[in-house]
């Protein structure tokens, strides 16, 4: 070791990290950083994994995993020496195109599609629950509370699975931009792909045809056709200026037919067209509606035609109206809400939301006759709650801190809004939908993560995480707020009911 490390040149006063990843890393993370048996380890993906942090995961590895440590092999500046390599930006920005992505496609040989449901249990009421822990998902039924299955995912999923409108197959998408397509009926993966180098969500077109792909790196939309999880489409993102832009959204719009794009670097908004009939959409900047015009200035038309709605600054993070006219996005600054009609593809009102909003958590419901929505804060212990027909603020709801995740259900007379950080995480708020007041807290937990509420199909219980790695799924009567049990899981996060997903239920957010 010491020999090699000496072959790094003379200029090199220190260890030099470079040396070190080739020799110990590159066999499980890849030369180019990019990932192979173990996770990509690039800035855009280790996020929040810096400094100490990162050091403490290469000196003591992952228990479980195939993560080694390297206390032992390693003297500390060295493994300062191969921290410091992970965090710097790649060299070169990498290439990955339709062919590459096609390249990674690995379909499941011993996969036999079943022709009914393999399990006796309500299609309709299984229960997704992501557990980060170990990397697995567990497949429950929402009735009897038993788990059907567990099955490996890619390692850390990110963003809410999407279930095909029938409800039959889920798509699980991982930090690292892997795509993996499983059959609920059969319980047996079908295969799984890499449609980006870190990406940040999925989205599933009204028709179940195509998934869309938000990517952080490379800044493209990369679109998978459901069937097979071959790529149709890879889309680079840039302004009309050509400046290129992260993807740090998609969201399906079932009314519109189309994608809807949230763009973290420039200020515009994306609509991509699902269907053939897609379009016209005028990328001059003024139009002319009159027949026969459009063509003199470069119109989008057909299937993955693309829109750009100009903002007057980036915006992040969308909520939607039940009939997709209009969304509401946060500005950058997180201290205001910005409605967007999509209609006319223009701002329409602002509102202030102070405190790092979550709007991708937001929920809405009908209250007095009138639609009003809510949505956490991430930085203050909050709820706003908007009136979603002129788009004031109804109230402010105190809670004991900062919450990430909202959730209620037609069949439940309280929200659950959690408390994710701070002195008083883990108390589950209830707040009634009506009266707006908070009506009990829950502590099943005191000083654990206790976060992210599902609801059963029909709504009667509620099922919460206990986000520890020796965590577990707290299940409510969602009525008389009794627990009725605990399913032990590993680092539970997300639960995803199919019903409630495909049907668009009111409670949820998508
Ligand atoms: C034998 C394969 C293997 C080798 C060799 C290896 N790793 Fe890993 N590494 C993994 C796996 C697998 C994971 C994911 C562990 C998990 O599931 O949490 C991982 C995770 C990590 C993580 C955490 C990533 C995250 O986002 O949580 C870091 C950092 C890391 N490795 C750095 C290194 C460094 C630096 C080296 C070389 C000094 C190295 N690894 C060598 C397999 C390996």
């Amino acid at each position: 070791m010491a020999v090699l490390l000496g072959l790094a040149g003379p200029a090199q006063a220190g260890p030099d990290g470079a040396t070190i990843y080739a020799d110990l890393c590159a066999s499980c993370h890849a030369e180019t950083r990019l990932g192979g048996t173990g996770p990509a380890l690039i800035p855009e993906s280790l996020g929040r994994l810096q400094g100490d942090r990162l050091q403490a995961v290469i000196a003591e590895g992952r228990a479980m995993t195939q993560m080694p440590a390297f206390r032992d092999t390693l003297r500390p500046e060295e493994i300062a020496a191969v921290a410091d390599y992970l965090s710097a930006p790649l060299a070169a920005p990498p290439v990955w195109d339709a062919a590459a992505i096609g390249a990674t496609r690995e379909m499941t040989t011993d996969y036999h599609a079943a022709p009914a449901p393999v399990f006796t249990a309500d299609p309709m009421n299984i229960t997704l629950v992501v557990e980060t822990g170990d990397s697995h998902i567990s497949v429950l039924d929402g009735d009897s509370l038993a788990v059907l299955d567990r099955f490996e995912t890619p390692f850390a999923v990110h963003g809410g699975p999407k279930f095909s409108p029938d409800g039959r197959y889920v798509f699980v998408m991982s930090r690292d931009g892997w795509v993996q397509k499983y059959d609920i009926w059969s319980l047996h993966e079908i295969g799984r792909v890499r449609a980006g180098l870190n990406s940040r969500n999925i989205a599933m077109s009204a028709d179940g045809k195509w998934l869309a792909v938000a990517n952080y790196l490379p800044a493209t939309l990369t679109i998978l056709s459901t069937e097979d999880l071959s790529v149709a489409r890879v889309i680079p993102v840039a302004d009309r200026q050509g400046r290129p832009s992260r993807v740090s959204a998609v969201y399906q719009a079932p009314r519109r037919k189309t994608f809807v794009l949230a763009l973290k670097d420039v200020p515009e908004i994306w609509e991509i067209a699902t269907t053939e009939d897609g379009g016209p959409y005028s990328e001059g900047l003024v139009h002319s509606n009159e027949n026969g015009m459009e063509e003199a200035m470069g119109v989008e038309r057909g299937l993955f035609a693309r829109r750009r709605i100009a903002v007057s600054a980036p915006l992040d993070d969308f909520f939607f109206d039940p009939d997709y006219r209009n969304l509401i996005g946060a500005n950058r600054e997180g201290e205001t809400g910005v409605v967007v009609n999509l209609d006319v593809g223009r701002e329409i009102a602002s509102l202030p939301l102070p405190g790092m909003p979550h709007l991708g958590s937001g929920i809405s419901w009908m209250r007095d006759g009138r639609r009003v929505m809510a949505v956490p804060h991430l930085n203050e212990g909050r709820i706003s709650v908007i009136d979603m027909q002129d788009w004031h603020v109804v109230k402010v709801i105190e809670t004991s801190g900062p919450g990430f995740f909202l959730r209620s259900h037609d069949g439940a007379p309280q929200i659950w809004a959690d408390v994710f950080t701070g002195p008083h995480k883990g108390e589950m708020h209830l707040i009634d939908k009506q009266t707006l007041e908070v009506v009990k807290v829950l502590k099943p937990e005191p000083g654990k993560t206790v976060a992210h509420t599902e609801f059963t199909r029909d709504g009667s219980r509620a099922l919460v995480s206990v986000w520890e790695q020796e965590g577990a799924v707290i299940v409510y009567d969602s009525r008389t707020l009794q627990e009725i049990t605990r399913l032990p899981m590993r680092k539970p996060s997300g639960k995803y009911n199919v019903w409630n997903k495909i049907t668009f239920e009111d409670g949820t957010s998508h």
